[in-house]
């Protein structure tokens, strides 16, 4: 790649200055879970080597649940999924709503496992566990439960009793909820009929409970107010795990409603200690700015200090912003695994031997034979074979189908996405390229598309409402029969370019969209490949697909302030 100079070096002045070495607090960087990392649950385990754990909300991507682990809660390494094998829930393969899937999980850590509660909406709720987080396969299938609502939380008593706190709907009003409470026997996964447990502080809709018990309090933390601008975090604690519960009279003890902040949504939090004995929370935010307009990495994960007292309530230390301070646990990359950290780039040539990344998401289950990396002939690629339905679908898509997409995370404010495609379309309506993705409804492609029986083009097209028309341009002359590059990149903070150009060449931009397009709904945008014969199920033309590329190029925290991608201590790094 091209060496990008969006950073300067006067910009870079000032960003990663290090502490002094004694001063105890050093500089958070949010968010620590950048990009789509909705509804973080987080446990600190001492057994393990004194690791964090968080694990988030994916909607219909699969794998699902990312398990990402940190010893200094600012460098964190993917380890693996909870969700990752089709048999541990097959009915998440015939979820038709774009909106569903995996909502916000519950992790903890207890009797030497790490277990997950959680709702997969339109499929079924249920609870797992593993014995070992780095091994995917050591998660078990999921246990269904019958809990009438959703973000189940996962809580053992000290008699031993298993409570789960959820939400529940009640007057036939989606956006009207009680907390609502279950015991739960293992392993049976039985459950005891529903009783009502809080309403919280009645700011519409009360959600995401997590229960902890502490000082002789069974403390109850909420979310309230929705997942957008109103979100907040409030709190309530009584003497039983059933409750009653007092609130809190300073909630909400977190959030962004009614202010100018850069980092809104503050909400759905999840508190834990360190090993030194200091209290931190998560919660998700949207980086947005008040006018909460554009947000295309959607709900992400970020970290604050926390105090709590003997006896007290918690004071959580917000307002959440992108440079804060507190007393973070020594840098410390040595996480195990070899999965990516989140911040890092990505640069996968797809070489003989190698496997897909485990960051890299599909659109529900895959269908594994429309994935091969090097195969026959073409070593050095990722090989697509085409869905028949294109990333939209249509009326007769059934959610089984598939969609041959994969992609990650858009992780950074500004990005440049590139790979090469090298793809020689036969049939009308073959077709494939690069996507900016939110869902099947939100999405802009960049392809190289056979549309009829003489010419193949270069098409951008751009799904949603106010997408702008497509741009359909003969491919040149000079450009035929070679490889092309295509190329997304986040070129500012409101706005997306395309680009193709032959391999090793000029780029030349075919389009731009506003990032509006994708910030929608509850997930946030990957940037990925896809293929498809847009409904000619004769054609099955591979496309080969190599030279994955992604570079962050700046994370914006608001008032015109950005810091490097990778962190404070890389800089830019290229
Ligand atoms: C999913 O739908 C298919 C039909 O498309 C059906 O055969 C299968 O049983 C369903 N699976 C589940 C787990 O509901
Ligand atoms: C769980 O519930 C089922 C159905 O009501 C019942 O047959 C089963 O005996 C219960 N299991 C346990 C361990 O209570
Ligand atoms: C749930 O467990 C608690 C503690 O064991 C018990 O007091 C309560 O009766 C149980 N609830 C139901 C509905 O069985
Ligand atoms: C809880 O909130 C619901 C919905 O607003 C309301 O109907 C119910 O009366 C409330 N319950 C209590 C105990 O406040
Ligand atoms: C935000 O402002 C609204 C409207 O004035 C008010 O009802 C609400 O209580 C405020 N909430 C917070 C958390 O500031
Ligand atoms: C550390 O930062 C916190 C804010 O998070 C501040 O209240 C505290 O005074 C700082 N401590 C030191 C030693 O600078
Ligand atoms: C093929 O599609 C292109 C782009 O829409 C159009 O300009 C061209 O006329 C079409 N050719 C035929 C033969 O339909
Ligand atoms: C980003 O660039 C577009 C033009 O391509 C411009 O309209 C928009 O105002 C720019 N956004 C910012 C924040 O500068
Ligand atoms: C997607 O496929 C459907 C048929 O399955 C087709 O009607 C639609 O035009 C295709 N969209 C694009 C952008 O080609």
């Amino acid at each position: 790649m091209k060496a990008l100079s969006f950073f300067t070096a006067a910009s870079l002045t000032g960003i990663g200055s290090a502490q002094p070495a004694k001063q105890q607090n050093s500089t958070i960087y949010n968010p620590i879970l950048p990009g789509f990392n909705p509804d973080p649950s987080c446990v600190f385990v001492k057994e393990w080597d004194n690791t964090f754990f968080c694990a988030t909300s994916t909607f219909l991507a699969f794998p699902g649940i990312p398990i990402h682990a940190s010893k200094d809660l600012q460098n964190f390494r993917l380890i693996g999924h909870a969700f990752s094998r089709p048999e541990q829930l097959p009915a998440f393969g015939n979820i038709t709503g774009q909106q569903q899937g995996w909502y916000a999980p519950t992790l903890r850590y207890h009797n030497k496992r790490f277990w997950i509660i959680n709702s997969c909406v339109g499929a079924a709720t249920g609870y797992w566990s593993t014995s070992d987080p780095y091994n995917n396969d050591a998660w078990t299938n999921v246990t269904p439960t019958e809990i009438p609502g959703y973000d189940p939380d996962l809580f053992w008593d000290t008699d031993g009793t298993v409570y789960s706190a959820f939400a529940k709907t009640v007057q036939n009003d989606p956006f009207t909820t009680e907390i609502h409470q279950v015991n739960i026997s293992m392993p049976s996964g039985n459950t005891t009929t529903d009783r009502f447990l809080w309403n919280g502080t009645a700011v519409q809709p009360p959600e995401g409970p997590h229960m902890m018990l502490k000082d002789g309090y069974h403390y109850l933390l909420l979310a309230e107010g929705g997942t957008a601008q109103a979100h907040q975090v409030t709190i309530g604690r009584g003497r039983s795990a059933q409750g009653p519960f007092e609130a809190n009279p300073a909630n909400p003890i977190l959030t962004a409603y009614n202010t100018s902040q850069y980092f809104q949504t503050v909400g759905h939090a999840d508190l834990f200690q360190d090993a030194a004995g200091n209290w931190w929370g998560v919660a998700l935010a949207t980086r947005s700015g008040p006018e909460y307009e554009t947000w295309p990495m959607g709900r992400e994960t970020v970290l604050y200090p926390a105090k709590w007292e003997k006896g007290q309530w918690p004071v959580l230390g917000g307002p959440v912003k992108g440079k804060m301070s507190g007393p973070l646990p020594p840098a410390n990359r040595n996480i195990r695994g070899t999965g990516a950290f989140i911040k890092d780039p990505d640069y996968y040539k797809f070489s003989p031997g190698s496997s897909i990344p485990s960051h890299f998401s599909y659109w529900r289950f895959p269908k594994t034979e429309n994935y091969a990396i090097s195969p026959k002939g073409h070593p050095n690629t990722l090989r697509l074979l085409p869905s028949r339905s294109n990333l939209t679908g249509d009326a007769t898509a059934l959610p089984t189908d598939g969609i041959t997409f994969i992609g990650r995370r858009q992780t950074d404010t500004l990005f440049t996405y590139s790979v090469d495609v090298d793809f020689s379309p036969s049939s009308v309506g073959d077709e494939s390229g690069v996507t900016l993705f939110l869902t099947q409804d939100y999405h802009a492609d960049l392809g190289i598309v056979r549309l009829n029986k003489t010419g193949t083009y270069l098409r951008f097209h751009a799904e949603g409402p106010g997408a702008p028309t497509d741009t359909v341009l003969p491919i040149p002359q000079k450009w035929n029969k070679q490889v092309l590059t295509l190329q997304i990149q986040a070129y500012n903070t409101t706005h997306f370019s395309f680009s193709a150009g032959p391999k090793a060449g000029r780029m030349q931009q075919i389009a731009t969209v506003p990032a509006t397009l994708v910030s929608n709904g509850f997930t946030g945008s990957f940037v990925g490949v896809h293929a498809t014969n847009n409904g000619n199920t004769k054609s099955n033309t591979p496309s080969y697909i190599s030279n994955w590329v992604y570079q962050g190029q700046g994370q914006y925290i608001g008032n015109g302030e950005f810091y490097p991608s990778n962190g404070k201590k890389g800089g830019a790094g290229f």
